[in-house]
Parts: C-alpha cells; structure tokens; sequence
C-alpha cells in the first residue's frame, strides 16, 4: 500500500505556473510600449486566462513595479499632484493583483552578483515551480532552462499535445500557495511539533464539518480504522462484517487487531456493500458492521444501523474516501459509533503525507481514542492502556485546516466533472455508477465498468488520458488472506468488479476542457 506513487500514475501536471517578470506586465498598459512589444499582452493573457496556467509576480518585484509606474504616471499626466499620482498607482497595482498572485521570495536565494533583482526574481519562480517570462536579455541569457521569451511562451503553448493526468496533486498544491505558506511559518514558528493547539483546531474544526461531536487526528487511516475497532473493544475470536468489495486497508484493520473480517457482497450499481445480505453473514462471534463510503458515495446507512440495532453490533464506517458526502441530508460523520477517515494526499481531504481521523458523538469513545494513540496515556508517563503511538502531525492538521476551507468548492468542481461525463458517457458502452435519491456523494472516484476495462486503459494510455484501478485484485484473493480460507466462489460479484472497474480521471484541478477530451477520448475508443 505504501507503495502507491502519483509520481508514476500521474502523468504531466496539467497546470503551470508562470512567473510574470514586470517588464511585460508594464508592456500591457502603455500603449506606446505595446507597439514596440505586441508579444507581451497576449503571453500576459494566456498566462493569466488559460486554465492551463497559474500566473505570479514576484513579491520582489512589487516595489519597483511601483516605483516604475508611478514615474510612468508622471511623465504621462505631468499636472497631477504627487496623492493622485498615488492614487491611480495603487488602482494600477490592485488590478494587477487581481489577476496575477504574488510569489514568496524564498530565505534560500543565491545572490548573483551581476543582477541581484533577477536573482531573487528567479528564486522566487524556483519556489513555486513556475517559468519566468521576460524580455530581460540579461536574465534569458543566465537562466534559459526557467526564462524564456513571450513568443517562445505562446510558441510552446501551441505545440502541447492533450494530456489528461489521472489526478494532479501539485495543482492542487499550487492552488492555495500563500496559505500553505503561511501555515507553515505558523506551526515552524510555534515551537510545537506533536499534537498541541494546532490539532486540536483542525480536530475541532473536521468535527463540525462532519456533524460529529468530536474528532481524534491520529497518523492514517488504517490507524483510524484499527484504533476504532480497539476502542470498541473488538480483539480476537470477534467478526467484523467487511464489504468484499473495497480497499485492502478496510479488512487489515480487522486482521490487525485479531478479528476476522468477514466480506459481504456489494450493490453492483452503487459499488457499496449490500444491506440486504448482511444478515446471513451474522453469527455469535460478530461484533461489529464495517461499511465503506467507496468511492465517495455514501452507504445505504439505515438498513445497516436498523441491524446493528437488532444484533447489538457496532458500526465503525470507513469514510477514507467520502470527506463532505451525505447520507439523508446529513454529513458522514456520526451515523455509526465511530467514524475512521483517511487524510492521504490523493483523498478529497488529503494532507502532504499520511494522517487519518476518527469522528464520533461518543466522549467515553473519543477519550479512548486519545488515549491509545499516545501510548495509553493521559497523563505523561502514566500508560493506562497499552496504546501506539499514532498521532496527526501539528503541520499536517494545519495543511488540513487550509484544505478544510476548500473542500466544500472543491467537492462542487468535483460535481460539475462527474456531471459531465454522466452527460458525455451517456449513450456510451460503459456502466457508469449510479446515484441513489438519498446520497450526495464527493467523487473521490469517478468509477465507470467494462467487459473489456483492460483494452480501454491501454487506448486511453495511447490516447495520453490516465486511469486507474480501484482495485483490480479482491482483498479474499490478495496474497495476504492466502491462507485464511476465503471461498474465491462465494464473492463472485467483487471478483468481477476488480477486472471491470475502471477510474477515469477526476479531482478539483481537472478542467472542463480536459473532462471533455476524456469523454471524446472514451468516444472514439
Ligand atoms: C477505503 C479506504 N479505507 C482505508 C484507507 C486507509 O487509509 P490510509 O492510506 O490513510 O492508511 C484508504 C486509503 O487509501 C481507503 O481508500
């Protein structure tokens, strides 16, 4: 599992940061300058206009962006009062802002002693990963491989072929720069680096968010998972009732602290495991109901909580892939006893390493919770329990409390692309899932089904659109559960999703424009 690389699986990013050196800047609102320089405006307006660029200034260049235009003001409009030539270069500077973001200029510059401002011009474009457009001779001349030209902009523009990205975590990052920024240099400079305020925020403030009464970070999801099923008490000799159906984390959870996991077959339109079958796959030894939220759609959760009630089961959901879905209205977060999220990158709510959470509106259970992840104690060196060690890092719940702001629009782009190919793939030869009324489901996941799944990746590939497969082997077939004595025969439904399911591309950054060549890439296959 830890081996799972968007690096590989990725592809191209789809998005670029461009780094506007002021010069061009400048070029587009003076006339005069225009003539001698038409390239400027339009690289200006592709770099700030096409959703396949993110455009920057350098916070190093703010000053004498001013300093130049107010003296442009002066030239230009040599009546005016000193405050009024202020005034329109500050209108001017707000404008410019307005469509261009400000680049950090980093402490870790190296200083060219020929041009100190394209050195730090060009530490902060290495910051942000971006390209420096200019017409500084100088500076295209020092550093050809980030400088280049407007028209070698437009040029290079022009000749990109379609690339689609399964999923593009580094425009996601790109995205809230200045915040992420700003929440480091808040947790760095506190002086507080395991649990503390900063988690409890983000604990707080997830809680909330999920309608729970209270929220437990701990290190990831299995963890989640594993210390939700300690906390209630479910150990050895017990039975978990497992989808069969899902990511392998859900059942080694179970495995790991001693129960079986025993697999229920899913609703093949929803992907999510069947409440009309639990029942017969109760016995005496069965503890507890482990539904998953797959894919971003929330589990049919009355019919499973109504036999958890008439069995006197718990029911911990595994909600690592439905950060913000709804069941009936009401956010997934507090339906069950506990509640075990996943923080991984590529989740809808995803950290910049691993992290996880348990929600829950039971306070004996959240206390037990935080108990056992800090070595079953309370009180420092006084260990109640024979807990872990698996805390939410301070840094990573701040990256989470930025993300936090932005799940919510980030869930409705991801919407409006999942619209879109509900619209796009309609009358085409794929199975494509399906909404019950009740949910509103996040697609973590836009998960589509074919008889031949393994010759359309292979088209898609060629045609340079990513895809994964979520999962192409069942955990009762994984190596690991060899010798648990799983029936291969009796999860014939789980086995066949894993050799038709095939995930499309999806995730906040992905553009319209790109959702629409997946649908015409799907087309023409
Ligand atoms: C359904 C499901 N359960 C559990 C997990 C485990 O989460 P983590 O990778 O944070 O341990 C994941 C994450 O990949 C998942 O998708």
């Amino acid at each position: 599992m830890t081996t799972r690389c968007y690096k590989k699986t990725m592809g191209p990013t789809s998005v670029q940061n461009i780094l506007l050196d002021i010069n061009i800047i400048l070029d587009c609102y003076d006339a005069e300058r225009l003539k001698r320089f038409p390239s400027s405006k339009p690289a200006f307006n592709l770099a700030t206009q096409s959703a396949s660029y993110r455009p920057f200034i350098s916070s190093s260049s703010l000053d004498n962006l001013e300093f130049l235009k107010s003296r442009a003001f002066k030239q230009s409009y040599p009546q005016a009062t000193a405050a009024e030539r202020q005034q329109l270069t500050l209108f001017f500077i707000k404008d410019v802002l307005n469509q261009v973001a400000l680049a950090k200029t980093p402490a870790y510059l190296e200083i060219d002693d020929n041009d100190i401002e394209d050195s730090l011009i060009i530490a902060s474009a290495k910051a942000i990963d971006a390209k420096v457009i200019t017409r500084d001779a100088g500076m295209l001349d020092q550093y050809p491989e980030i400088a280049l030209t407007a028209d070698r902009f437009i040029q290079s523009h022009q000749k990109q072929p379609t690339q689609v990205p399964f999923l593009d975590l580094k425009a996601a990052t790109q995205e809230l720069t200045a915040e992420i920024e700003q929440a480091t240099d808040r947790v760095l400079n506190s002086g507080w680096y395991i649990l503390g305020e900063e988690v409890e925020r983000f604990e707080a403030d997830f809680a909330a968010y999920c309608q729970a009464a209270h929220g437990v970070g701990v290190a990831s999801g299995l963890d989640a998972l594993q210390l939700a099923l300690r906390a209630c008490d479910i150990g050895p000799g017990d039975e978990v009732i497992v989808p069969s159906h899902t990511f392998i984390a859900t059942w080694l959870a179970v495995s790991q602290v001693g129960a079986t996991p025993v697999p229920v077959e899913p609703i093949e339109a929803t992907y999510n495991i069947d409440p009309a079958r639990i029942e017969a796959a109760i016995t005496p030894r069965t503890r507890a109901i482990l539904p998953v939220h797959l894919y971003g759609q929330p589990a049919d959760l009355d019919p499973i909580l109504a036999i958890a009630r008439r069995h006197g089961l718990k029911v911990i959901e595994d909600a690592a892939q439905a950060h913000g879905a709804r069941y009936k209205g009401q956010r997934i977060g507090a339906h069950g006893d506990a509640v075990a999220w996943s923080f991984y990158p590529g989740k809808n709510l995803g950290a910049f390493g691993d992290g996880g959470a348990v929600t829950t509106n039971n306070a004996d259970l959240a206390e037990r919770l935080r108990l056992l992840r800090n070595y079953g104690s309370r009180e420092k060196y006084v260990n109640q329990a024979q807990g872990c060690n698996s805390r939410l890092d301070p840094l990573q719940a701040a990256f989470l409390g930025v993300k936090l702001r932005h799940l919510d629009a980030w869930n409705d782009r991801r919407r409006a692309l999942a619209e879109a190919y509900l619209q796009g793939l309609a009358d085409s030869p794929l199975t494509l899932p399906v909404v019950p009324e009740w949910a509103e489901p996040v697609w973590h996941l836009f998960v589509i089904r074919h008889p031949q799944r393994d010759a359309l990746q292979r088209q898609l590939t060629e045609a340079g659109i990513g895809s994964l497969i979520h999962y192409p082997i069942p955990p009762h077939r994984q190596p690991c559960y060899a010798d648990a004595g799983y029936d291969d025969g009796r999860y014939p439904i789980a086995t066949r999703m894993a050799g038709e399911v095939l995930s499309l591309p999806m995730g906040p950054q992905l553009t319209r424009e790109q959702a629409a060549d997946v649908i015409s890439g799907i087309r023409k296959t």
